[in-house]
């Protein structure tokens, strides 16, 4: 393994290479980011994983995407060059990816689901730099996070971008709990109880696949009404497309 220190660095590493497979990670590495790195193995002569904690990604509220501290320091160290580059602040305007609605519509898009649209667009910016220092033929994302991937393969549709991106199964612990560098937040107790999570998603997914009707239903109950323990207060149907939700004529399937 090689640690590049710039980017004429990285260039004259990967020119020699017919195929350069790319894997975009924030650090905190784990399985997998690993199975994403063996993936882009398959795919090209030579593979470029990057470590940059995307501090646009860190926002105030609860919902934004945070990667544990000591990835933080490992991409201090590791690939300061990386940071200085996506952090330089531009003139130009974040990409504003297509299918996420814009300010007035994200609070209902989050509220029915949806990672927040400001946050996507950050991360389509930060990874449009990295394409560029890098300029992979090949990236691989996590399925994990599904939205990301349909949001980058958009715009490198949309600008013409010549490189393909190839989608990683998610890897999953035993209990089924989807390996993230984010579940270091989890205490014990809701490490123990988030695998439920999955269990849940994959019974809803087993009964709509079966042929069981979905229905709209009113309002999540106040948060004084629910259990201490969580339940599903709805599920969003999406569209594979835009991610918006979707109203088929004549049909009674609606979103719940
Ligand atoms: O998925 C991630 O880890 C991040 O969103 C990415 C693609 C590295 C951009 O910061």
């Amino acid at each position: 393994m090689l640690i590049c220190h710039n980017a004429e660095e990285l260039a004259a590493h990967t020119k020699d290479y017919p195929q350069v497979a790319f894997v975009p990670t924030m650090g905190s590495l784990h399985e997998g980011h690993l199975s994403l790195m063996r993936i882009a193995r398959e795919h090209g002569s030579g593979v470029v994983a990057s470590i940059f904690v995307n501090r646009l990604q860190f926002g105030p509220t609860r919902t934004s995407i945070a990667t544990p501290g000591p990835s933080r320091r490992t991409a201090a160290s590791s690939s300061r060059w990386v940071s200085t580059c996506c952090s330089r602040p531009t003139s130009t305007r974040c990409i504003d990816p297509a299918g996420v609605p814009r300010a007035a519509a994200a609070a209902r898009h989050r509220a029915r689901g949806g990672v927040p649209a400001g946050l996507l667009r950050r991360v389509c910016t930060v990874v449009l730099k990295l394409f560029n220092l890098v300029q992979p033929d090949v990236a691989v994302f996590g399925k994990k996070d599904r939205q990301q991937i349909k949001i980058v393969r958009g715009m490198v549709q949309q600008f013409n971008m010549p490189i393909r991106i190839v989608a990683g199964e998610t890897v999953r612990a035993d209990d089924g709990l989807a390996l993230a560098s984010r579940n270091a937040y989890l205490t014990p107790a809701e490490r123990a109880e988030a695998p439920r999570l999955y269990r849940t998603l994959r019974d809803i997914a087993d009964a709509i696949a079966g042929g069981a009707p979905i229905t709209r239903t009113s309002r999540p109950p106040p948060r004084r009404a629910r259990p201490r323990r969580w339940s599903v207060d709805y599920i969003a149907v999406r569209n594979g497309l835009g991610l918006r939700i979707p109203h088929p004529k004549g049909s009674t399937t609606r979103t719940c």
